[in-house]
């Protein structure tokens, strides 16, 4: 139940242990196809999305590296950990860096947003970091609204988004939206082990990259266009992850992805639902309470000093549940509960269960009923499947589309 990496799949798990075939020729090339068509029904783009063998942090890096030059400047905007930690990756390649200083119970303030754009008259800023849902505090942000502000400010800065912890539990739409860059990795509610990192990319994006002065052979989108597979991957493709990845995208068609949002939605309620009813005895409260800033994702609630670490220790030791403690400014002052992925009602209503025994056993005050509350939350859960929604096809060139 820790935010990511989450639990495999059965289908996922025998997907990975599937043997190695021909890295050149053959169906290896169908299946990166498959992947990359996945990615973009989830992104909700047309355009060609990327697949990099790394983690969160290598598909921020290459994010920055597609698109930008030494001395530029990046505005990150703070409403937990990551959106910073990605401008400290900016830093170190460097690019000047400034946090929009936020807090880490609220979704981004777009008013302030738009104030510090519009100060930026010579726009010396060249892109706009945040994430989708910040993992360290069970933020949401509201894309959308962070697009508005940019736009009425009249910026022009790229629009970069993270959303490595929300793809796949949120919805998301990179072209309707108009996002720049999306960077998402495979191990939260994609189901994957840690190891492939994703982009969507927009045609504003790409003009950008031409002229970025970072660019690199590894992260290239440009080089990874040519037309060999071999390229797609910059060398030998993450074999066995991408076999994994398929089967996890293919368990997300079979389910419908609105259906897969409606679940993590309706879990999110309920773990909420536990916690607003835990709280009442005033000794653990959620990090996040402004209805929509609260991500579908994790629950992040706080305890009280000090007991962060023996009550994870003893769910783990107990009932062999992991729950993640507070990290950043939240450590030892928070659990975090992942319910992304591969989960649903009997996981999660058993994992909070072992959540309240482990409050009550070390001492953590908890008005009882959580379980209860979980599950009035849950009677919402629509059984009905929706239509599933149309989803853009991407088409990808085989011709060779640019070299550095
Ligand atoms: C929102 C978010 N962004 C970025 C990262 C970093 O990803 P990674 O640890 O795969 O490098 C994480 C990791 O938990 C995350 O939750």
């Amino acid at each position: 139940m820790i935010p990511g990496p989450t639990t495999l799949p059965g289908a996922v798990v025998q997907a990975l242990s599937r043997p190695a075939t021909d890295i050149y020729h053959g169906p290896l090339h169908d299946v990166s196809l498959d992947c990359l068509q996945g990615l973009s029904e989830l992104f909700g783009t047309k355009e060609r999305p990327y697949i990099f063998t790394a983690n969160g942090h290598g598909g921020w890096e290459a994010a920055l590296c597609n698109t930008l030059s030494r001395g530029d400047r990046v505005l990150a905007l703070e409403s937990g950990l990551f959106a910073p930690h990605w401008a400290e990756t900016a830093q170190t390649l460097g690019i000047s860096i400034e946090i929009l200083p936020g807090s880490w119970r609220r979704a981004v303030d777009c008013e302030a947003l738009k104030d510090r754009l519009r100060a930026d008259t010579n726009g010396s800023i060249r892109a706009i970091l945040t994430t989708q849902v910040d993992t360290a505090t069970g933020v949401l942000n509201d894309i959308p609204a962070i697009r508005g502000a940019i736009d009425s400010a009249g910026h022009d800065g790229l629009l970069m988004v993270d959303c490595i912890a929300s793809l796949g539990s949120t919805i998301f739409q990179f072209d309707a939206w108009k996002v720049d860059v999306a960077v998402a990795a495979s191990q939260k509610a994609l189901m994957t082990p840690p190891g492939l990192a994703f982009h969507a990319v927009s045609q504003k994006a790409r003009k950008a990259h031409l002229m970025a002065g970072l660019r690199t052979s590894y992260w290239d989108w440009s080089l990874r266009d040519r037309a060999d597979h071999y390229f797609w991957h910059s060398g030998t493709p993450p074999v066995s992850l991408l076999f994994g990845f398929q089967a996890a995208i293919q368990l997300i068609r079979e389910e419908g992805l609105t259906t897969v949002i409606a679940r993590h939605d309706a879990l999110a309620k309920a773990a909420r639902a536990a916690v607003g009813r835990w709280s009442l005895s005033g000794g653990v409260e959620l990090n996040v309470s402004t209805p929509g800033e609260q991500a579908a994702a994790v629950t992040v609630m706080r305890v009280p000093e000090g007991t962060a670490r023996p009550l994870v220790d003893y769910c783990k030791q107990t009932f062999g549940v992991l729950f993640g403690e507070g990290i950043g400014a939240l450590e030892g002052m928070a659990i975090r509960i992942g319910h992304m992925g591969h989960v649903g009602a009997p996981q999660l209503i058993g994992a909070l269960g072992c959540l309240e025994l482990g409050m009550r056993a070390i001492g953590v005050a908890c008005k009882p009923g959580g379980i209860e509350a979980a599950l009035v939350a849950l009677e919402g859960l629509s059984r009905q499947k929706p239509q599933p929604a149309a989803v853009p096809v991407v088409e990808i060139s085989t011709q060779k589309r640019g070299v550095l």
